[in-house]
């Protein structure tokens, strides 16, 4: 088995002959990991059933999971659907490019393979600028869930790709960390009401500017619902360890501090790092702190995970974030990592 073949390329002016290089190599059938400006997304075309296949053995993901077309502008959206509703044009207007996936009937011309079988199809316009160079070098929508295994997390470094999936990708451009570290918000357009299946970078406060009617799915998607939205199971963004989140700051401490006595723990708070008390009895643990910003806290959120997983923790020990909207997203991520086992 070889190696994928790993790629550094400048944001600032992305090289074109390596841009070439992959859009060539993802015509070919190939698998090519690529920045967005959320998370890293491995790429297939979308318009070929033998990529879309090799995605979802790539993965480990059910074949009845939908994934995401990336195009270049509206015209791409209008290529693969069908009775756009109109707000579509809104939408993508105030947020396009960017984190916002936008669900929308599917045209017959395009493959069930990439809807899981549905009849409608999800499209989104990268704003990353190795995202958006990438798909207009390959000239046709590209196919591309986060670029880790199925029920792993989602990966905001090349460096994550490649522990993932190792050689089941073919070649991966490497971009730095991305920005804004969760994955897009998806929006569906086929129902009465806008509404939205998953909660990300695009936050519903800022959708609710467009249309007020924008409601949202319950934040972990029960199997009914599951049905509904594929791909919305809650054994999803789960870390190899299990994860706890507790109420209050104090409360985690001691709960890390107890932990710790008996397996390799991992605390994460929000806000200040620990000060020198706080610190008792942690000697073992790993601990982090993130912003007391929910943009701030979820570019750092994955990442955070990753570091403890490859550091072989057994429990993550997680100080709860606000209740309030803005971080909706964030404890969407969380709750679904630690509902996992
Ligand atoms: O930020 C992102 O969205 C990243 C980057 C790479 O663009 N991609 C990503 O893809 O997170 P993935 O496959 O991990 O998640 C796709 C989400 C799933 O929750 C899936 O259920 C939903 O989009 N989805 C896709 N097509 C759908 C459809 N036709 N109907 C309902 N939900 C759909
Ligand atoms: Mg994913």
């Amino acid at each position: 088995m070889k190696a994928p073949v790993l790629r550094a390329i400048d944001p600032r002016s992305p090289d074109a002959s390596l841009l070439d290089e992959a859009a060539s190599r993802l015509r070919r059938g190939e698998l090519v990991a690529f920045p967005t400006e959320t998370v890293y997304g491995l790429g297939g075309l979308a318009t070929d059933v033998r990529s879309l296949a090799r995605i979802f053995a790539a993965k480990g993901r059910p074949v009845t999971h939908p994934l995401i077309a990336h195009v270049e502008g509206f015209d791409g959206l209008l290529r693969l659907a069908r009775d756009v509703p109109a707000s579509a044009r809104a939408f993508a207007d105030a947020f396009w490019p960017g984190g916002l996936t936008l669900v929308v009937p599917k045209a017959s011309s395009v493959p069930p393979e990439l809807t899981g079988g549905t009849d409608s199809v999800a499209v989104r316009v990268p704003s990353h600028p190795v995202a958006l160079a990438f798909v207009r070098s390959v000239g046709a929508p590209v196919a591309a869930p986060s670029a880790n295994r199925y029920q792993g997390i989602s990966p905001t470094t090349a460096v994550h790709v490649v522990r993932s999936l190792g050689d089941r990708v073919d070649f991966v451009l490497d971009a730095g960390p991305t920005t804004s570290g969760i994955e897009s918000t998806v929006l569906d357009l086929t129902r009465e009401v806008p509404t939205i299946l998953r909660p990300g970078a695009i936050a519903i406060s800022e959708l609710r500017r467009i249309d007020a009617r924008v409601v949202a799915l319950a934040t972990v998607v029960d199997e009914s619902e599951a049905r509904v939205s594929p791909g919305m199971d809650a054994k999803h963004y789960a870390p190899d360890a299990h994860v706890v989140v507790v109420t209050s700051r104090l409360e985690s401490l001691a709960l890390a501090r107890d932990e710790s006595g008996r397996r390799k723990v991992a605390l994460l708070l929000r806000g200040a790092p620990p000060v020198d008390g706080e610190r008792d009895g942690l000697d073992g643990a790993l601990v982090r702190a993130l912003p007391d910003d929910p943009s701030d806290y979820a570019r750092g959120l994955y990442a955070a995970l990753h570091d403890f997983e490859s550091a072989g923790v057994a429990v993550v020990v997680v100080e709860a974030v606000p209740s309030d909207e803005a971080w909706w997203a964030v404890r969407d991520r969380l709750t679904r990592a630690s509902s996992s086992r």
